[in-house]
């Protein structure tokens, strides 16, 4: 994108700005500088994300490929075209992202890249042992069409899979290949339709967008009542921030921290994960956790998809975007284009934190 074009837009999003900016909003912004402590202990791990795989995650090109051609063709209006994307239809829900196939292609493709980062669908040692039993009960709370589920049953068998998740358009279109997976409507941030102390093994990744900061405790605290004592609780969130940020990605941080605000939400749950589980330390024991980096874009094979991923999910965003950046469809369009070739030049990358405990006795 041209310098001309990009000061247009700078221009047009700086008379734009929101008055309501809360001071907060200012402090987290002032946080996620390049220049804080933070982000220099963050920049000085950043080659974790380059790290090999083991074979065994290996992404599997053919498929991961296809689920990236579904998901951003450019032949293919419904895969990019705001107004052919369908979104969540829940009551009070401001949730940014769709709810169609092609975004249930861009979770798919997502899963097999943390997969491959993390070296398997469980990031606990000890559980990775235990799910290997007769009879593991486990669930996964936003489970969307099921894909965690799928693989975690395909390596272990014997293992009896639950799922729930808000949106019943994907309970309902979800077609669990394997015996043993159980899918139905539950909302966390609600009672989740089990009795106390039912699963050995609970799991809930990526709900930021969708969970308020002040109820993540709450939710915590029903992910602990539906696990037995001495079980084990796995949480996964990601930052929302883009880190070594050029100016298109700073501009388009900026947005996406606006409504994150507006709406109550974590634009830090990877940083923030540990003070949540804090608040519920009564209940926990044997905490631990690993972060990893990804590159957006660049470096190796994963940091390419994943640069994928990104792409179509702030294309997802197009329509919600738009508006609140008062810029027209064009402009935000050209925005993105700016971020995608500033991302390998820049050394962009993101950050994701797996936290994992076991419920007390
Ligand atoms: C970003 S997707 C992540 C999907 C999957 N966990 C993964 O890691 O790929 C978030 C999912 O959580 C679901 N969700 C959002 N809020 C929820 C809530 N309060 N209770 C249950 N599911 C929720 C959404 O419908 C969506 O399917």
């Amino acid at each position: 994108m041209g310098t001309h074009q990009s000061s247009m837009i700078k221009k047009k999003l700086s008379e734009d700005a929101p008055s309501e900016t809360s001071p907060d909003f200012a402090a987290k912004l002032e946080k996620s500088s390049l220049n804080s402590p933070q982000s220099d202990a963050v920049k000085r791990s950043v080659s974790i994300s380059q790290t090999g795989t083991s074979q065994k995650y290996e992404l599997r090109a053919a498929h991961v490929n296809a689920l990236v051609a579904k998901t951003w063709n450019p032949n293919d209006p419904q895969s990019w075209e705001p107004e052919m994307r369908e979104y969540h239809a829940l009551p009070n829900s401001d949730y940014m992202l769709p709810n169609d196939a092609v975004e249930q292609d861009r979770l798919e493709m997502q899963h097999y890249v943390y997969r491959a980062a993390f070296e398997g669908d469980i990031v606990c040692p000890t559980v990775k042992q235990l799910v290997q039993s007769p009879g593991y009960k486990i669930l996964d709370v936003g489970c969307a069409k099921g894909f965690w589920l799928k693989c975690v049953k395909k390596e272990n068998p014997l293992a009896e899979c639950h799922g729930v998740d808000i949106s019943q358009t994907l309970v309902d279109q979800s077609s669990p290949e394997t015996d043993g997976i159980f899918l139905q409507f539950g909302n966390v941030l609600e009672t989740l339709p089990y009795e106390d102390n039912t699963f050995d093994f609970t799991h809930q990744r990526f709900l930021v967008a969708g969970m308020p900061r002040e109820k993540y405790p709450d939710a915590l605290r029903e992910l602990i009542r539906v696990t037995k004592p001495g079980g084990w609780i796995e949480l996964v969130e990601a930052d929302v921030v883009i880190y070594n940020a050029g100016p298109y990605s700073q501009t388009l941080t900026t947005a996406l921290f606006d409504g994150f605000h507006r709406r109550g939400l974590d634009t830090y749950a990877a940083v923030n994960l540990p003070f949540y589980v804090k608040q519920v330390a009564d209940n926990v024991e044997n905490k631990e956790d690993k972060v990893l980096h990804l590159s957006i874009g660049w470096g190796s094979k994963m940091g390419i998809l994943f640069g994928a991923d990104c792409k179509a999910g702030v294309l997802g965003m197009e329509d919600w975007m738009h508006k609140s950046m008062k810029l027209s469809r064009d402009e935000y369009r050209q925005l993105c284009q700016g971020c995608y070739s500033e991302w390998p030049e820049h050394k962009s990358f993101s950050q994701v934190r797996a936290l994992y405990f076991q419920v007390k006795k």
